[in-house]
């Protein structure tokens, strides 16, 4: 039995612009997917008490059509599809077939909410079922399976950003397949959560749409981009109260695009009112997260009482990635 942990992610800068080969800045934050594996004899059974708000168990062999269990259709196929394309990658690696798996998942990342949820889910099953079949993978591999699990499962929507964050930890910046980690000071984040979530494929198709339609779209899109490489200037440069700065005109050009929604504006400006250095919408955007930079509690008491935000909470930067937990 092995249990792996891989961490959630904020997008300091750049999500939906990595989709057109811009530059795009997550970071790791300091909560994690613990994924828990024992090869069994066939099937994959599945425990994951903390996935939704709700939680559920799905016992499945594979074979079987749906597991019967209290969450929408939508969420289970997503979530059973992450798990079986981690643990075929898991075989693969191992040059095994037909193993199977009694899986464990405890997440303390909200679903569906920009946080990076699936990419933590894939990368510590990938690592803890390699494990578990006697092979010890990279993070750079793991990274690199993680990221064809996404691209199956959403079909061929996905950049490698959340999943390389993931695996590695920290700061990072992924441009195309281009993918590095980079120096960032501690950065005081935090997370206002409106327990909603955005339709990612959605989302990525209607800036996709406004890119095709519009010329200032696709200017919009390219001015992201042009954040994104100050972003890293000012991180060089330890500059927070730039990095404050520069995701406000993120979220911005972010709304332009129409990835915002109410509850995230409202979570933005009450963030800014109580004098976070910036605050943006954190991945596909609709609904979710936002993230805030603030050393102090004011941002978080505000978030606390702002109508439509559910949660709020302090988020290191968490420099680990993808790690054993026990073996
Ligand atoms: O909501 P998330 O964490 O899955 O982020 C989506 C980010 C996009 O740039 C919109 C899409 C992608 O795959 O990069």
């Amino acid at each position: 039995m092995v249990t792996s942990s891989a961490p959630g992610k904020v997008y300091l800068f750049g999500e939906h612009a990595v989709v057109y080969g811009e530059p795009a800045v997550p970071c790791a934050i300091e909560r994690r997917a613990r994924v828990t594996v024992e090869a069994q004899d066939n099937g994959i059974r599945v425990h994951a008490g903390d996935l939704t708000l709700d939680g559920f168990t799905v016992e499945y062999d594979g074979t079987s059509g749906r597991p019967d269990v209290d969450v929408s259709d939508d969420l289970v196929d997503a979530g059973m599809g992450y798990i079986n394309e981690a643990v075929a990658q898991a075989q693969d690696a191992a040059g095994v077939e037909d193993v199977g798996f009694d899986i464990s998942i405890e997440s303390e990342i909200p679903l569906g909410a920009g946080l990076g949820s699936s990419a933590a889910v894939a990368v510590a099953t990938i690592d803890a079922a390699a494990r578990e079949l006697g092979v010890e993978l990279t993070p750079v591999e793991i990274a690199d399976r993680a990221y064809h699990v996404e691209h199956t499962v959403q079909d061929g929507e996905a950049s490698r950003a959340d999943t390389f964050c993931s695996a590695m930890g920290g700061a990072v910046r992924v441009e195309g397949d281009d993918c590095r980690t980079i120096d960032a000071p501690d950065l005081p984040f935090v997370i206002g959560y409106d327990g909603g979530a955005g339709d990612t494929g959605a989302l990525v198709a209607g800036v996709r749409r406004l890119r095709e339609d519009y010329g200032f779209a696709a200017d919009t899109v390219s001015a992201i981009g042009d954040i994104v490489r100050r972003g890293e200037e000012a991180l060089v440069d330890d500059d927070i109260e730039e990095l404050g700065r520069l995701m406000n005109f993120n979220h911005g050009l972010l709304e332009a695009l129409g990835v915002s929604s109410r509850s995230l504006d409202a979570m933005v400006w009450a963030a800014r009112d109580a004098g976070a250095l910036g605050a943006k919408l954190t991945g596909a955007g609709g609904g979710g997260c936002i993230v805030a930079l603030d050393e102090t509690p004011e941002t978080t008491t505000a978030l606390e009482y702002t109508p439509g935000c559910e949660q709020a909470f302090r988020a290191e930067l968490d420099s680990q990635g993808v790690r054993v937990e026990e073996q």
